[in-house]
């Protein structure tokens, strides 16, 4: 990403911290700062692509070490223990990660006048009757996870309440395990799957988050923002669209609810039933994601190739 025309790139020659560098948002992230000219350090608990200094954030000093090592002008804080039904399992845990892991990184930036951007998630919302979500809306969590970001979130703010906030939800995009990449593998290998109606919330592709993250850097956001893809649609919705774009008959995703579903496939947690956010001091930036919709028109091609789908498509024409 470049600034406007004949302007440098957005963020020109800025040392940029990324924690969770070799996750799914961290990897889209280290391309969009690369884009914009920034210069990336990736911050990762373990050795893999993309992850330059090693520091597990549970551990304050290993993390005031590395951060003070990269030198960064910000870190946009990425890391986190995403599996929502472990966190319900061991809640401690999550709290360690999710909040005072986050607590680490903010106190370890403000230590060398780092500026710090951390990602929340709509599982600070309850979903059950306040959506659509503005960013001045009461968090309400029900779940051990959402419960630890919203620590996190919390414990990043009290640290500097000029630091940045960015909450978003439903990722999608990249080489890891997300919803988009389920349902195609499994319409590819059972022809047909169930998919419930009653669970709503705001698609979001990784590329397009990283971009208005980088966006959102360079104009200097503080305190809570929302950066969803715009609009709201349910797992059944997504999930027809995402068949229609791979070439697929949307048919083959059948209707069900989530009692139905649970009963079959029991889960420790519980997930929001509407967790659908608004982008208001975002758009007030002219900071603005593309729809949900065109961003799986966009994005579910290259997916459905990389998945073998579009010899697939082809034979059945
Ligand atoms: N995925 C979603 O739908 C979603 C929705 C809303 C908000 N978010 C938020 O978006 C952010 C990025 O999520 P993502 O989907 O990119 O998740 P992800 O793919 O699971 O990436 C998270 C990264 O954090 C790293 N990490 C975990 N524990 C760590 C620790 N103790 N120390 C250092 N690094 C650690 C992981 O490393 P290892 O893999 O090596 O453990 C991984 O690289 C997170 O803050 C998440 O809460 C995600």
């Amino acid at each position: 990403m470049i600034g406007p025309e004949g302007s440098p790139p957005l963020l020109a020659g800025r040392r940029v911290l990324v924690t969770g560098a070799g996750g799914q948002l961290g990897s889209a992230l280290r391309l969009a700062l690369a884009g914009a000219g920034a210069v990336v350090v990736g911050l990762g608990a373990r050795p893999a692509t993309g992850v330059d200094v090693v520091a597990d954030i549970t551990d304050a000093a290993g993390v005031r070490r590395a951060v003070d090592a990269a030198a960064p002008a910000a870190v946009i804080h990425a890391a986190a223990w995403t599996d929502v039904d472990g966190a319900e399992r061991d809640p401690e845990r999550a709290n360690l990660v999710n909040g005072e892991g986050s607590r680490h990184v903010a106190a370890a930036a403000r230590a060398i006048g780092a500026r710090v951007m951390a990602v929340g998630s709509d599982y600070v919302f309850s979903g059950g009757g306040g959506a659509p979500y503005g960013e001045d809306a009461v968090p309400d969590p029900i779940s051990a996870y959402g419960r630890s970001k919203l620590f996190g979130e919390r414990a990043v703010l009290a640290v500097d309440p000029s630091f940045t906030v960015a909450r978003t939800a439903w990722l999608w995009g990249g080489s890891g395990k997300h919803f988009p990449r389920t349902v195609l593998t499994v319409l590819r290998d059972r022809g047909g799957m169930e998919v419930v109606t009653d669970e709503a919330g705001s698609p979001t592709h990784v590329t397009d988050l990283a971009t208005a993250l980088v966006g959102l850097l360079a104009a200097g956001g503080s305190g809570i923002y929302h950066l969803v893809g715009e609009g709201r649609a349910t797992r059944w919705e997504l999930a027809r669209a995402v068949a229609e774009a791979a070439g697929l008959d949307p048919e083959a995703i059948r209707p069900t609810t989530t009692a139905a579903f649970l009963a079959k496939y029991p889960l420790p947690a519980s997930r929001p039933a509407d967790s659908e956010l608004t982008n208001q001091r975002g758009e007030a930036l002219n900071i603005r994601l593309p729809s949900w919709r065109e961003s799986v028109a966009t994005y579910t091609p290259a997916l459905a190739a990389e998945l073998g789908l579009q010899r697939v498509a082809e034979a059945l024409l």
